[in-house]
């Protein structure tokens, strides 16, 4: 019998509209292995590790060599899970050559299967460039984090007629350009039941409501393992702060008053 093989990019274009993506972020192999024994579908190394690993207050920081070597430590991890490496600011908008010199390195050297980039037609030549030498590229539409400051913070997107039009160009530009699936970040239930319905990639959503084709979420932020973080898009399935805060207080008052190490966990 052969090794168990990962799910493949046309396989999650195949998805359409069937059986809903199941989409978590990842950053190291411990929690890649628990998150493949889940049955999770894709893992996604954001540049979301600028905030939850690095303690940025951005992605903006965040470099190509951080996030290969995160993507590294996760491939180790996984074996049947789909493997997607963001691509940070600036790796990819300055040009289409660059784009896929850095895609290529998160596939080479980071055990990647595919990468994701931010925006519409503005990225489009640097999509099409990426996919054209055999790399699938996943889109990331909405609100785009790496765009935090022309937003003005991190607010949702396509809320007015003329913006929801934009939105749903750039769907369309990203689709031509050729990417297999597209994240759809803080927008408005009835634009995403939109633009699913329009394009013919699967819509990944995040804080876009049940009308896409499948969810991702931050693993650290479902897990709650941040207390002061809890935007109306998340569902935290754990509250982890409280048991980790409370395994380390019993490791701690145990060391202090010598009841461990104890004889059984002696030599
Ligand atoms: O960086 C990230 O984790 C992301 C997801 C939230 C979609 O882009």
């Amino acid at each position: 019998m052969g090794a168990a093989k990962a799910l493949t990019a046309p396989q999650i274009l195949a998805r359409k509209g069937g059986e809903r993506l199941v989409t978590v972020t990842c950053y190291d192999a411990t929690f890649a292995r628990l998150v493949e024994a889940s049955g999770v579908d894709l893992v996604l190394v954001g540049d979301s590790l600028g905030m939850v690993i690095q303690g940025q207050a951005s992605t903006l920081p965040v470099t190509l060599d951080d996030v290969v070597y995160h993507t590294r430590c996760v491939a180790r991890g996984l074996t049947r899970t789909h493997l997607v490496a963001d691509m940070p600011f600036l790796t990819y908008q300055v040009n289409d050559e660059e784009a896929l010199r850095n895609a290529g390195r998160l596939v080479v050297e980071g055990g990647a299967h595919a990468v994701k980039l931010e925006g519409g037609e503005r990225s489009a030549p640097a999509i099409r460039r990426i996919v054209d030498a055999g790399i699938p590229v996943m889109g990331h539409l909405g609100l785009t984090p790496q765009s935090v400051h022309q937003f003005g913070g991190h607010k949702v997107q396509g809320r007015s007629e003329a913006a929801a039009e934009r939105l749903l160009a750039d769907a369309r530009a990203i689709v031509d350009a050729g990417c297999y699936s597209v994240v759809l970040e803080s927008i408005p239930a009835v634009l995403a039941a939109r633009i699913t319905a329009e394009i013919p990639i699967p819509t990944i959503g995040i804080g876009a409501s049940a009308h896409c084709d499948g969810q991702v979420l931050v693993i650290y932020d479902l897990l709650g393992l941040d207390d002061g973080f809890a935007p109306k898009f998340l569902k935290k399935y754990e509250r982890l702060s409280d048991r980790v805060r409370d395994a380390l207080s019993a490791y701690t008052r145990e060391v202090r008053e010598g009841t461990f190490p104890d004889d059984a966990h002696s030599f």
